[in-house]
């Protein structure tokens, strides 16, 4: 992927996040020489397999992995210190040496306890049809508090005074709220108290990624910029108010680590050969009963930040064009091929029908997608293993039909395709698609 004229890559999700990022970055990675993150926080959770050896990461992308790679959280991240530290300490306790590898934003907004309690006290002030099913990990009060530019950042860290009088008005605040909702309050000096253990561990992370980064790339580095959750799930673009608070799509990407858009060559969008929400909202092809819980099954669809199981649904071509066009994709991944190796029949959306006509452009309102009709295309299941597979050839044939047809439906053409967890299984396929292969 990358290569003389591609310096710069972009990887997202495509769809309601969790499609197997995780991987993809862990395989390009080896050849890039900065790995950063963008947006989102601890809400996300990356499963990566090395060896039998299997690692979650809710923070620290997953370049981490290799020995030389050096990995940034960018501005655009909200960093709970506390899983940072935790998700450090848990590395070095597998022989995974962090020294100098690993660089915090000086400019990234902290996620402090007190926004995980309003978060988790907000969601469950809300009734069941309103609920967002956020993961709890404070994500919407920190990037609000950042919105309302009364934040605490990294950088603010080395000044103790301006810290405190930051978490002192948070707290005051959060507690206006809190008390409307229940029992718990925010403590400031139990917050001062918490930031006292990690104080030093980011004030000796801090940096400024997009220095390191623009300077990275004019001597000649290969930088792979990684989203988290999915193009539906971003706060603009996606299925409103249902979705995360942060811009998941590769337009968050540059702002989220500051470069300049100018300077990204390529935007790869990963996508599952079906579908997976968790949490609330639209979700036109999800399935029900015994079809769902075979699917979530041997897709293993269970959350890695909160264990939830996730909604599964056919592959929907509709998502994925638009999350084509609004990260502007050239490429695309397909992962877990292999979750459909036992079907008969494998369905996927082409179109979506409302009231008997067809819909145009991606429905902006979650009432109407909420009331959409799939139309569905069927295809023949190929019924055999295909985790062994390494090359398009060695696909059944009834696969590659299977996947032409995402790649012309979602019209972005297919350069990876996952057949398994671990990263020699995965398909490696040219720039040009698979439409032009036979
Ligand atoms: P929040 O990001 O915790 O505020 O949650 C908002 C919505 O985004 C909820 O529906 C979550 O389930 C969803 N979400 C957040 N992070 C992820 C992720 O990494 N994968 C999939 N869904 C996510």
């Amino acid at each position: 992927m990358f290569s003389e004229s591609v310096r710069c890559l972009v990887v997202v999700g495509a769809q309601w996040g969790d499609e197997g990022k995780g991987k993809l970055v862990d395989v390009l990675a080896e050849q890039a020489t900065i790995v950063a993150r963008y947006q989102g926080g601890a809400n996300a959770g990356h499963t990566v397999l090395v060896g039998e050896e299997e690692f979650i990461l809710h923070l620290i992308p997953s370049g981490i992995l290799y020995p030389r790679t050096r990995c940034l959280l960018g501005n655009g991240v909200v960093v709970d210190p506390w899983t940072l530290a935790e998700e450090m300490e848990g590395l070095r306790g597998r022989g995974i040496d962090l020294g100098g590898r690993l660089g915090l934003s000086k400019r990234a907004h902290l996620v402090m306890p007190y926004h995980r309690v309003l978060d988790q006290a907000q969601e469950s002030s809300r009734d069941s049809e309103n609920k967002i099913g956020t993961t709890g990990r404070g994500i919407g009060p920190a990037y609000r508090d950042k919105v309302a530019r009364v934040g605490l950042r990294v950088g603010d860290l080395a000044d103790d005074q301006r810290t405190r009088e930051v978490v002192e008005a948070a707290c005051h605040a959060a507690n206006g709220t809190l008390e409307r909702l229940g029992d718990e309050r925010a403590d400031p000096e139990a917050a001062m108290e918490q930031l006292d253990s990690v104080r030093a561990m980011l004030l000796d992370l801090a940096t400024d990624t997009g220095h390191e980064l623009r300077t990275g790339l004019a001597a000649g580095g290969r930088v792979l910029l990684e989203g988290a959750q999915g193009a539906l799930l971003d706060i603009d673009h996606g299925t409103y108010p249902y979705v995360t608070s942060s811009s998941t799509t590769a337009g968050g990407a540059a702002a989220g680590v500051g470069i300049g858009p100018t300077l990204i060559d390529e935007v790869l969008g990963v996508v599952k050969a079906y579908t997976t929400r968790v949490g609330n909202g639209p979700l036109p092809t999800e399935l029900t009963g015994g079809e769902a819980d075979r699917l979530r099954h041997l897709g293993g669809e269970f959350g890695a930040t909160t264990g939830r199981p996730r909604r599964p649904g056919w592959f929907d071509a509709n998502v994925v064009r638009y999350a084509g066009g609004v990260n502007g994709l050239t490429s695309l991944a397909v992962t877990k091929l292999d979750v459909l190796d036992s079907f008969e029949e494998i369905r996927l959306a082409t179109g979506y029908e409302f009231e008997g006509d067809a819909i145009g452009p991606f429905p902006d309102s979650v009432e109407l997608l909420e009331r959409v009709t799939p139309v569905y295309a069927t295809h023949e299941g190929w019924q055999t293993s295909t985790t062994g597979c390494r090359s398009w050839e060695e696909l059944p044939g009834q696969a590659r039909s299977y996947l032409r047809r995402v790649e012309a439906e979602s019209a972005v053409p297919i350069r990876y395709v996952s057949v398994g967890a671990a990263r020699r299984e995965t398909i490696r396929l040219g720039a040009g698609g698979v439409g032009i292969r036979t």
